[in-house]
Parts: structure tokens; C-alpha cells; sequence
């Protein structure tokens, strides 16, 4: 039976062993760089980084704790970051005084990890850095420093692992290219 995501995908732009690698070589470089850090936390941007969250704490071999911070912009259903971004739900540890690193699934325009690093260096974290699985760096219209980046990407629009399409197939083990012929106009 058909999983259904077919008729949306145009190509597999990062596949699943590609990923698998990548994010485990993040997850040993991350480890060698916090190796003496002892109060490491990490933070997901929900809902898009979850699954590399979850396989990225998994390559990870220093002690770290995990925790969640649901945003989103403006509006729903749109391709394009509106600029307005607001918390859905908060994290449940206080980050005064340790060491963040957040995990986020793709930064286009970046306000959204604008806002993201403008709240949790208002809690004043010891280091608060940043490790994103894709990026799109033509579409930046918000200057983000990024520590950790698994994939550059071009100006495509991809699900898949972690990033939905209309709020499915974050399951998929590999990034598609959205075939956006195959789309209703709002979405
Ligand atoms: P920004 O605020 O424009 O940087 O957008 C960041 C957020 O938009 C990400 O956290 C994703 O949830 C979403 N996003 C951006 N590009 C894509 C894409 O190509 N596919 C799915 N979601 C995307
Ligand atoms: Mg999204």
C-alpha cells in the first residue's frame, strides 16, 4: 500500500543513509566539544526537530539532558515565515547558568531562531549555541550565527525527517524535494 507521500515528492534530496551519516558525525563533533561540560542541555524546537533530535542524542556520547520549546509563526499553512513568532509551549527546566545547544530542523529566513535566541539568552545560559540539520543560506533575511550545520541546501521546499508537509510525513527517513505542482495553493 502506498505510504501516500509519493505524488508530493519530486526527488529525494538527502537520503537516509546520507542523513544517518552526517548526523552522526555531528553528534561525535558535538560530543568533543562539550567532553568537558557537565550540565549540557539540549533544546528542540518542536515540532520539525524531533527527529533529529532523537537520533542526534542518540549518537551523543557525553551526558546531557533533553528538553522541548514549541514556536510558531503567525498564521497557518504558509511556506513563508510571516516574521511573527511566538511560544506554544515552554520548557520545563530553567536554563539560567547552563550550557544550551539548540537542535532545530531548518533555518530559511531566520526569525524564527532570531526570536528563539533573543528569549533563551534573555534566561541568561551559561553558552547557548546552535546546531541546525539543514540550512537554506540564500533565503536569510535575519543574520543567525550557526556552530553546527548538517546540510547547506538550496532554495527548495523539503520534507520529510522531522519537516512536514501540512503537518504529515515527518516520518519519512529521508528529505524530499516538494513537488509544488502537486500542491493546493494553500499550503
Ligand atoms: P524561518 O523562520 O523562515 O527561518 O523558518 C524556519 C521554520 O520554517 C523551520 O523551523 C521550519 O519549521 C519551517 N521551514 C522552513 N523551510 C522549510 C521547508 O523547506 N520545509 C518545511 N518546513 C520549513
Ligand atoms: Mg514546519
Amino acid at each position: 500500500m502506498s505510504a501516500g507521500y509519493e505524488k508530493f515528492l519530486q526527488e529525494i534530496l538527502i537520503d537516509e543513509q546520507t542523513l544517518q551519516a552526517r548526523v552522526k558525525e555531528l553528534g561525535q563533533q558535538i560530543s568533543a566539544d562539550y567532553a568537558d561540560c557537565d550540565d549540557l542541555l539540549l533544546i528542540c524546537i518542536l515540532k520539525g526537530g524531533v527527529v533529529f533530535l532523537a537520533d542526534l542524542t542518540r549518537y551523543m556520547t557525553v551526558p546531557h539532558e533533553i528538553d522541548f520549546l514549541a514556536v510558531s509563526s503567525y498564521g497557518k499553512g504558509a511556506r513563508e515565515s510571516r516574521g511573527h513568532v511566538r511560544i506554544d509551549m515552554d520548557l520545563t527546566e530553567e536554563i539560567t547558568g547552563r550550557h544550551v545547544l539548540i537542535v532545530e530542523d531548518i533555518i530559511d529566513s531566520g526569525h524564527t531562531l532570531r526570536f528563539v535566541l533573543d528569549v533563551l539568552q534573555a534566561r541568561d545560559p551559561a553558552s547557548l549555541r546552535l546546531v541546525t540539520l539543514m540550512d537554506k543560506p540564500v533565503r536569510r533575511t535575519v543574520d543567525i550565527p550557526i556552530d553546527y550545520v548538517g546540510f547547506e541546501i538550496e532554495n527548495k521546499f523539503v520534507f520529510g525527517y522531522g519537516l512536514d508537509l501540512d503537518e504529515k510525513f515527518r516520518n519519512l527517513p529521508f528529505v524530499g524535494v516538494v513537488n509544488l505542482e502537486s500542491l493546493p495553493e494553500d499550503v
